[in-house]
């Protein structure tokens, strides 16, 4: 079974403050995890190490079986493009493209993909997916916060990844915008997927097979 494996976390910045401390989670395939907890509460560092974007002070992070703590920096990119799709609150789509030509960058480094036209076809397919299609053509700033939102899942997808992990991606969004971001996301932990949203939004619980709160660096099972 594919799953991200974190043990034991802990993250200390700059010597001085504790964001993460012995935080330990799995996220399965298949399941929806949601982690609650206030700002400045060390969701956003999780999310940063469990997703390799960031390596933690202690602990480790194992995917797929597979401990990352040995791997070279080139390496854990790759397992990340391959692995991982990210979605965070403020989208991050690149102005100056269109929404599929968003969705196409990530497949464009992908070695995977051989030619121009697959990920054409591949980036519209995901566009539609996420309920895009009349959109698709049109760049960011002629998208509504919603649709942006769409785009940038869309481009998590791009490469196929047994996970998606999501910081606040419903931060932006107004309630009706919220619960469509939080169904598509169910949908894909629904088709198989591992996905892990961090957020203070208390509607997600709804959506979530396993809820963690963190408060003060420390995952807890219970709201504190
Ligand atoms: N790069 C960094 N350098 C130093 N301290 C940091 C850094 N990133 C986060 N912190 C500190 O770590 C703690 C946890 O921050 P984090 O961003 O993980 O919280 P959060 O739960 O995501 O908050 P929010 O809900 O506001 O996004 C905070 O005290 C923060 O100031
Ligand atoms: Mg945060």
């Amino acid at each position: 079974m594919k799953s991200i494996c974190v043990k034991d976390l802990t993250k200390i910045y700059n010597e001085r403050v504790t964001a993460l401390k012995n935080v330990s989670l799995e996220i399965d395939e298949g399941k929806f995890i949601v982690v609650m907890g206030h700002s400045g509460s060390g969701k956003s560092t999780l999310l940063q190490m469990t997703g390799l974007l960031d390596a933690p002070t202690r602990g480790s992070v194992i995917i797929n079986g597979e401990d990352v703590s040995s791997l070279k920096k080139n390496q854990l990119a790759q397992l990340r493009m391959k692995t991982i799709g990210f979605v965070f609150q403020a989208f991050h789509l690149n102005p100056q493209l269109r929404a599929y030509e968003n969705v196409m960058l990530p497949m464009l480094i992908n070695p995977e993909y051989k030619t121009k036209g697959d990920i054409e076809k591949r980036a519209k397919e995901l566009i539609d997916k996420v309920g895009l299609t009349p959109r698709a053509d049109h760049y960011p700033n002629e998208l509504s916060g919603g649709e942006q939102q769409r785009v940038a899942i869309a481009r998590a997808l791009a490469n196929d990844p047994d996970f998606i992990l999501a910081d606040e991606p419903t931060g932006n969004l107004d309630s009706d915008n919220e619960e469509a971001i939080f169904g598509i996301l169910k949908e894909l932990s629904e088709s198989g997927k591992g996905v892990m949203v961090v957020s203070h939004n208390e509607s997600i619980i709804d959506f979530a097979d396993k809820v963690y709160y963190m408060k003060d660096g420390v995952l807890g099972d219970e709201k504190q």
